[in-house]
Parts: C-alpha cells; sequence; structure tokens
C-alpha cells in the first residue's frame, strides 16, 4: 500500500492530517516527531477515532543517517507532509538559533533523503509570518515579503526559498507550501486536539488552559494597536479545515507531472482581533474571562488576513468552521484532555 510520511505527525496539525487522510484516502501513513511539542499517546487517539495504526518513528529530523534508514525500511512512500517544526514566536525571538538550526536543517536533510530514494512529492507547512508586518491586505500569494518580524517567520522565508530553489534544480520533483494563517480549534470528535508542551504561547490554548484553571493569568498583549479595539488581528482557522486542505493537495500534486511547485494561503479570509476571539470563547462556553491587558509581545505582527480565492479555485477547498466553532471544539478538548490527564494521576 502506497504511504505517506508526515512528519511531526504527533503534533497538532500532523495528527489531524492523519485522521483526515485516513478518512478520505486510501493510503497508509508513516510519522516521524521526536516529540518536543507533542506527545506519543496523540497516535492511540488517531487509532482510537479512525481504527486506523500509524506506523512511528521517534526521531529528530536533524538526524541525518537514522532518517535514511526510515526511508530504506519503507520503500512505499509516495509523498511526504512535512510538518515537524519549532512554531512559537516568542520561543523564536528568546532562541533564534534553536529556530534556524532545527527548522532549516530537518527541511535540507529530508530534500536529500528524498533525492536519494525518489521520492518525489512534498508537502511543506509554511505560514503567514512569511509576510512580515504588510499593509496590503488581505494578503494574497504574491503579495511581496516584509521583513520577518521573528527569527520563526524568517525560518519560513528561508525554507520556502530552498524548497522554490530546489525544484527549480530538480525539474521532476514536486512540491506545495501551504501558508497557514492561524490554526486552532480540535477534533470533532472530542477525543483529540492541541497538546502544546509547558505554558501555551499560541491565543486559543491560552486562553482554554486559562478556563479550565491550568493557569492563573490570561493576558492580552497590546490593546494600543492601530486596530479597530487596539487589539491585533488575525485570521484563526480551524484546524481541520487546514488538514482537509494538505488531503486536496496531496491529490492536485499526485496528479501533475513535472515542474511543479505551488504556494497556497490557507486562512478563512476574516481577521478576528483577539478579543474578539476571546468574546467568542466566553459566548461559546459560558465562562467569563478575567484577562489582563499587558504589553505588546516582540516579533507580533499587528494585522494579518487571508486571501483565499488560489486555494479555493485550485485546491477545490472551502474553509467550513467558524470562530465560534473553533472555540467549541478547543472547549471540549480541553475539558476531555482535563478527564484524560486526572485519569493518569
Ligand atoms: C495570536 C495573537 C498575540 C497569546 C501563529 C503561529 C505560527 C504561525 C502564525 C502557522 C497575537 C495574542 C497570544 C496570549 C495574546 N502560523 N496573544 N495572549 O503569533 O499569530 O503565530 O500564527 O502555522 O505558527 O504561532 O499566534 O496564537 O501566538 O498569537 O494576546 O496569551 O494573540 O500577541 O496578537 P501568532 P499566537
Amino acid at each position: 500500500m502506497a504511504e505517506i510520511l508526515v512528519t511531526g505527525g504527533a503534533g497538532y496539525i500532523g495528527s489531524h492530517t492523519i485522521l483526515e487522510l485516513f478518512a478520505k484516502t486510501g493510503f497508509d501513513v508513516v510519522s516521524i516527531d521526536d516529540f518536543s511539542n507533542s506527545d506519543e499517546s496523540t497516535y492511540g487517539r488517531i487509532m482510537e477515532i479512525s481504527g486506523k495504526e500509524v506506523t512511528e518513528h521517534p526521531l529528530d529530523l536533524c538526524d541525518f543517517d537514522s532518517l535514511k534508514k526510515i526511508f530504506s525500511m519503507h520503500r512505499d512512500i509516495v509523498g511526504v507532509v512535512h510538518f515537524a517544526a519549532h512554531k512559537s514566536v516568542p520561543d523564536s525571538v528568546a532562541k533564534p538559533l534553536g529556530y534556524y538550526s532545527n527548522n532549516i536543517n530537518s527541511l535540507i536533510n529530508l530534500l536529500r533523503v528524498c533525492k536519494d530514494y525518489k521520492v518525489k512529492n512534498f508537502i511543506f507547512s509554511s505560514s503567514c509570518a512569511v509576510y512580515g508586518n504588510t499593509d496590503q491586505l488581505p494578503v494574497t500569494e504574491e503579495t511581496p515579503f516584509e521583513k520577518a518580524e521573528s527569527p520563526y517567520g524568517h525560518t519560513k522565508q528561508v525554507c520556502e526559498g530552498i524548497l522554490e530553489n530546489y525544484c527549480a534544480a530538480n525539474p521532476t520533483f514536486k512540491a506545495i507550501s501551504l501558508r497557514y494563517f492561524n490554526p486552532a480549534g480540535a477534533h470533532i470528535s472530542g477525543l483529540t486536539g492541541e497538546m502544546p508542551i509547558g505554558k501555551p504561547s499560541n491565543l486559543v490554548p491560552a486562553i482554554t488552559q486559562f478556563a479550565i484553571g491550568k493557569y492563573d493569568d490570561l493576558t492580552v498583549f497590546g490593546n494600543d494597536y492601530s486596530t479597530r479595539d487596539g487589539s491585533c488581528i488575525r485570521d484563526f482557522i480551524h484546524v481541520t479545515d487546514i488538514a482537509n486542505a494538505h488531503v486536496k493537495a496531496i491529490e492536485l500534486l499526485l496528479k501533475q507531472k513535472d515542474n511543479f511547485y505551488k504556494i497556497y494561503n490557507l486562512g478563512t479570509g476574516k481577521g478576528i482581533s483577539v478579543l474578539e476571539a476571546l468574546h467568542s470563547f466566553e459566548k461559546v462556553s459560558g465562562k467569563k474571562l478575567n484577562y489582563t491587558i499587558g504589553s505588546r509581545r516582540a516579533g507580533d505582527v499587528v494585522e494579518i488576513y487571508a486571501n483565499n480565492n488560489l486555494a479555493k479555485e485550485e485546491l477545490g477547498w472551502e474553509p467550513e468552521n467558524s470562530i465560534d466553532e473553533i472555540m467549541a471544539t478547543a472547549w471540549v478538548w480541553e475539558q476531555k484532555l482535563k478527564v484524560l490527564e486526572s485519569a493518569k494521576k
């Protein structure tokens, strides 16, 4: 059976993509993950939901020799979906070298091994962070990059450049970069979702973990931006909508002949402010959030949301979930996680 290699398959978007691959395609899935921001128990939950098993390899993609061994064991890999990377904006500001070294070396290693083993289909997890602080909103795939606001965003700019150069030099290798806006929410089953290690830096898990009592503070980073309510604006997109776009991207890639490198924005097209997101959570959960207003966070762009026409036209993709559905599913999962964690104690 043909296999798809998912790097970061125990991670947040990776695990939801595996669930959609299992639900909608006949592929087997091999996952490589080093659990640096994920938990091995995710594979069990994928099994519980889908009834299908992921073949898992615990590994850091920077370990080239071990990566080669995995490809030598799996000769049926037809495509790679490369999620595994460090993704926190504030962390990357604090630890730039770790971000450059991990995010760039893992991509280079994978491309080298794909070449050795003649794997010709590749999907790369990119980010709206590549656009930097642009004032051309909504951003299209053609909007020029501004200077990245964080080392994280810069790693994504560099990785896209590497992929584009590599595709140009290797015409039989086909790739798609998917630029995620702000993925959030959890699986509709309520049985799996995001499991960040340590205090979350992303807004939605910060909200749900505060609401459940894991942390006693929730800070809105800045309410003095030049936006409608002073807080930053983002394009929050449900993780299952993002996952579905990967299934469509794989299907599109497999149909292509040579010389194919494309980029698609994955956002809803709607900008939601941080305060609006908090209010959506309050509405769907019935819980009041006693947040505080803090200072601006280094590395944050003011406002970003997508023009998603290209993904709609060429992938036949349509995001289906609203901010309320994002918050509702994230909240169901946070409560389920509490039950799972107290059962472990
Ligand atoms: C969103 C807004 C914060 C936490 C993310 C991903 C990155 C990339 C782009 C790709 C900001 C504010 C947050 C909190 C807050 N996407 N905030 N209090 O920085 O836009 O980057 O999207 O996959 O991978 O990390 O997302 O969720 O960290 O922040 O006020 O406790 O919420 O300042 O304005 P960001 P985020």
